[in-house]
């Protein structure tokens, strides 16, 4: 079974909260997706491997560590998901940006694909998918099988507030795949939304209605 973190770091859980209240505006919402984003993958990477190396200081030579050359990606779902790519860029600057898009299908409530471009050598990176909600967990389930038919091998999920549903369904579909969440809330609600939630991530975010 993967593994469903809760990444409640006190900046992380202030930095949610803010951007929960319904009088955040676009700009400020913005900034701090971003910032959480950054937190968030700041907690994730902890795990990356490190090798040693020979390094000169003003003061003589040393053995000391570099990251052990691990390609990273991150693949945001568009459009909401494009609101953490600059937090993670912010901490990882040379990772290669992917993207996959996905639309609702109004009758069946189905996520369709119609957008996927990725770097060359994802079956060699290891691949963040960035998703402010995890809701029902269809998207989610959508991205990584896109990433998985196109042969990536290293998934994991980010996501800054996930409902029971969404993480039951990705758990069940791909229990390969890590899960890291800034928050776990209680439901999703008749129409879809998680509560309490922080609305409509992409309209939030970009200003939409
Ligand atoms: N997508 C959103 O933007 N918000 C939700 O609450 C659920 C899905």
């Amino acid at each position: 079974m993967s593994k469903f973190t809760v990444l409640n770091h006190p900046l992380i859980q202030h930095k949610l909260t803010l951007i929960r209240n319904k009088d955040t505006g676009t700009q400020e919402f913005r900034e701090i997706v971003n910032e959480i984003a950054e937190l968030m993958v700041y907690e994730i990477t902890r795990d990356l491997p490190l090798k040693d190396v020979k390094v000169t200081t003003p003061m003589g030579e040393t053995v000391q560590k570099e990251l052990a050359g691990k390609k990273l990606a991150v693949i945001p779902i568009l459009r909401a998901g494009l609101g953490m790519v600059d937090g993670v860029l912010q901490l990882i600057p040379a990772a290669k940006v992917g993207h996959i898009g996905m639309y609702r299908d109004e009758k069946t409530l189905q996520p369709h694909e119609y957008f996927v471009k990725l770097p060359s050598d994802i079956d060699q990176r290891e691949l963040f998918i960035v998703d402010p909600m995890l809701a029902t967990g269809g998207s989610a389930n959508m991205a990584i099988d896109a990433l998985k038919k196109r042969g990536a091998q290293h998934i994991r999920l980010v996501v800054l507030v996930a409902a029971p549903e969404g993480v039951h369904a990705v758990q069940t579909n791909h229990p390969d795949i890590d899960i890291y969440a800034a928050a776990l809330d209680e439901k999703i609600n008749e129409n879809g939304y998680i509560f309490p939630g922080l609305g409509d991530a992409g309209d939030r975010l970009f200003g939409t209605k």
